[in-house]
């Protein structure tokens, strides 16, 4: 298996086994992942009944508090905390069941809590934990204490449509997150650059894949600031050179300024990557000829081998893995166009290339809407997309 991520290379957490005495396992990883995400309270409170056979028992909520509420006290969101527990009470006080004490303190300090460290210049800013569960068997388990559960921590917006975009989580990039992390062999020991990386979820996992560089890049400042933070909050240290070191790991993140509208060729052929990412970034009909022609300039370049490399070996061109939900045909089909016109060639691999499912507790991430696309210089797109293609859908186990 080789090009696994091994589990304890990441903030792994101890499995739920143990955490809840009689309580059906998978319900209590559902219940604890889907707080952490902060997926809707009501999401939650499904899993917590699940959990309980059908009601919030006392057992159940020891276990809420021991693995959802005491580690959130101070860092988790605290309207989020308040809506939960407020819901969480109110469900087990219409039952006529009996509320733990714990629960009734913390809503009662929760109410007194200040909002204003939750905001950050006006727009409201969560930490939220995304938990990839893998399948039992993905993992080489090289100790009983290794689990499969992966949890990338990322601080966003909670505020998709007020400016700031960059600084949510697009269900793309979970998609992508899933792909990259379903097949880490593609992104292993490759060099990866992505163009509108937003809170960074997608250069995460190509450090946990291996990834041999990762070049993360976005136009908008801020944005650059928030992915920034994300990669210290998930151990990707900054070094002297501004660049992020995968610990214990030979991965290294860069952070990039590159508006599309101005990146400049030789700035671009500079990054030489062998994998060009993109998650939702084909929305804004303005932005696309710029797109497009970032895009033509790294996908038509031969990519130039290091001094170790085997130089009787045929050279590679880079492909593209765009990710996206479509909202507006007319804009894909103008994105079609440009694509055509600059001599590229796309792949759907929507029907065939579909990742694990890692995320099967976020009910508020709906994977159907999500297209999957390969991109690539027509001179060799044919070949280029074949071995890729091939590549994508072998299961990495
Ligand atoms: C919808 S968000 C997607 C963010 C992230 N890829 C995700 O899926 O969660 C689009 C991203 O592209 C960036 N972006 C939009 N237009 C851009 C441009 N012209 N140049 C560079 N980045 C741009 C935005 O700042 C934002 O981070």
């Amino acid at each position: 298996m080789s090009g696994l991520i091994k589990a304890r290379s990441l903030s792994m957490v101890p499995p739920m086994a143990g955490g809840g005495q009689g309580l059906p396992p998978l319900s209590c990883l559902y219940l604890v992942s889907s707080f952490l995400a902060m997926e809707p309270t009501d999401t939650v409170l499904t899993y917590a009944r699940l959990c309980g056979g059908g009601s919030v028992t006392e057992s159940v909520q020891r276990f809420i508090w021991d693995r959802c509420l005491r580690e959130a006290i101070g860092k988790s969101h605290a309207p989020y905390l308040r809506n939960f527990l407020k819901k969480l009470i109110s469900e087990i006080e219409l039952k006529h069941g009996d509320v733990l004490d714990e629960l009734y303190e913390l809503l009662t300090n929760s109410l007194a809590y200040s909002n204003e460290a939750n905001s950050l210049n006006g727009n409201v800013r969560a930490l939220k934990c995304i938990s990839f569960l893998f399948p039992e068997d993905f993992y080489e388990h090289q100790s009983c204490s290794m689990t499969n559960r992966l949890l990338v921590s990322l601080s966003c917006s909670l505020n998709m449509l007020e400016g700031d975009t960059g600084c949510s989580i697009w269900p793309s990039s979970l998609f992508l997150a899933e792909y990259i992390l379903s097949y880490p062999q593609i992104f292993s020991k490759k060099s990866c650059f992505e163009l509108g990386s937003g809170v960074g979820l997608v250069g995460i996992c190509l450090a946990h894949a291996k990834a041999n560089e990762v070049i993360l890049s976005d136009g908008d400042l801020s944005t650059l600031a928030n992915m920034k933070l994300n990669l210290s909050l998930n151990n990707l240290n900054l070094d002297d050179n501004h660049e992020f070191e995968y610990l214990k790991s030979q991965s290294s993140v860069k952070c990039l300024h590159l508006p599309w509208e101005s990146a400049a060729e030789t700035e671009l052929l500079a990054l030489n990557p062998d994998i060009i990412l993109g998650a939702d970034i084909i929305y804004n009909p303005s932005c696309l000829p710029d797109l497009v022609r970032v895009l033509s300039t790294l996908l038509h370049h031969e990519k130039s081998r290091s001094p170790f490399e085997d130089m009787s070996s045929p050279k590679e061109h880079p492909v593209a893995y765009i990710s996206s939900v479509i909202r507006n045909t007319e804009t894909f089909d103008r994105f079609l166009g440009l694509l055509e016109a600059a001599n590229l060639a796309i792949v759907d691999l929507t029907p065939t290339c579909q990742p694990l499912s890692l995320l099967p507790y976020m009910q508020s991430y709906n994977r159907s809407t999500i297209r999957f696309f390969m991109l690539s210089g027509k001179q060799n797109g044919s070949q280029a997309s074949q071995s890729s293609l091939k590549l994508g859908c072998i299961p990495a186990n």
